[in-house]
């Protein structure tokens, strides 16, 4: 795999030009995003988005988000955009939000895993939008992790997971948000919410039928970390026996005997802490400790979405 390094604040668009080459020709490209790193390949190209599933070791019943400029003609990838998605649109995009709808003829089955519906976003990482605007067409890319561990925040993750299942990878530095998209579903103007995110949606109704067929990802054990990991009610003291690592944040309870406390930061500061999540548990994963619990931030908003994130880290296991 070939790597090159840009600027993600001013990319360079002729360091740029060889990614939007390699996705041209049907290629993978690994590029940040402002919430993780995603795997990019065409998204109206069947056989190109097809190699994402061989790289990632993705089932083919998992869609793919398409990710799209904000003034580029939608039609291409949706069959229709109702004043629902143009208020969501208007309002957050370029940003982290996913709008799941109906999708236009163009789009593969490969990419919708052969549902009606598509799910589409416009990133706002100035590397994304430079590699968009490159390609010139809609780009397919989920998290570029290996299927079922955590996203990547960072190059090195990408590389760690995907190493030469990739064609090339653009490093970007640390993605700013940290956690994956906010994903709502529009139907008949109706707002469903099926992945909490940075962004919240005023009126979405939360889709709890956990692991339904609808949103594949929200299946328990996505994000989840190699060492066996527990998630801990906010602001409890822990008391299973250890070793292992207790992730917390600077208020916690001090972590009892045989137990090592890491703080992911303050709990009044929950766009850090989304920020360094994914590195965290990367890091400690890799240390190969006998166990870790994660604390829920219990708090509102991105805790709401960081929470969801740690509930399916732990499996859905609770400590005490
Ligand atoms: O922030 C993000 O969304 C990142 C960056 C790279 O854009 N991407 C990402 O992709 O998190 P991925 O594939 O890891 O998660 C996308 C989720 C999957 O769980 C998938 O099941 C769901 O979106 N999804 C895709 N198409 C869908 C559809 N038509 N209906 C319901 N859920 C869908
Ligand atoms: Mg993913």
């Amino acid at each position: 795999m070939h790597i090159i390094t840009v600027d993600p604040h001013r990319p360079d668009l002729d360091a740029l030009r060889p990614a939007a080459d390699v996705l041209l020709a049907g290629g993978l490209v690994a590029f940040p995003t402002e919430t993780v790193y995603g795997l990019g390949a065409l998204a109206l190209n069947a056989t190109a988005a097809g190699r994402i599933f061989d790289a990632k070791g993705r089932p083919a019943d998992d869609p793919l988000i398409v990710h799209v400029r904000p003034h580029w003609d939608l039609l291409q990838v949706y069959a229709a955009v109702d004043d629902t998605m143009q208020s969501l649109i208007d309002e957050h995009w370029p940003g982290p939000l996913t709008i799941v709808a109906q999708r236009a003829e163009a789009v593969p089955g490969v990419v919708t895993s052969g549902k009606p519906t598509v799910a589409v976003r416009a990133p706002s990482h100035p590397i994304a939008r430079a590699i968009l605007d490159l390609v010139g067409q809609p780009i397919a890319a989920p998290s570029a992790n290996r299927f079922s561990y955590v996203s990547p925040t960072k190059a090195s993750h990408v590389v760690a997971d995907l190493g030469d299942a990739i064609d090339l990878l653009v490093d970007g530095g640390p993605t700013p948000v940290g956690i994956e998209s906010t994903i709502v579903r529009v139907d008949r103007g109706g707002l469903t919410l099926l992945r909490p995110g940075s962004v919240t949606v005023a009126g979405a109704v939360v889709d709890d039928r956990a692991g339904s067929s609808d949103s594949p990802g929200r299946l328990d054990v996505h994000y989840s970390p190699t060492t066996p990991t527990q998630a801990l009610p906010a602001r409890t003291a822990l008391s299973a026996n250890g070793p292992g690592i207790l992730i917390g944040y600077d208020d916690s309870a001090p972590a009892p005997d045989g137990w090592r406390k890491v703080s992911l930061g303050s709990r009044q500061d929950l766009e850090s802490v989304a920020r360094s999540l994914y590195r965290i548990v990367r890091e400690i994963d890799d240390s190969a400790p006998e166990q870790i619990v994660i604390e829920f931030t219990g708090e509102p908003g991105i805790g709401e979405a960081i929470d969801d994130r740690i509930r399916r880290a732990a499996g859905n296991q609770t400590a005490t």
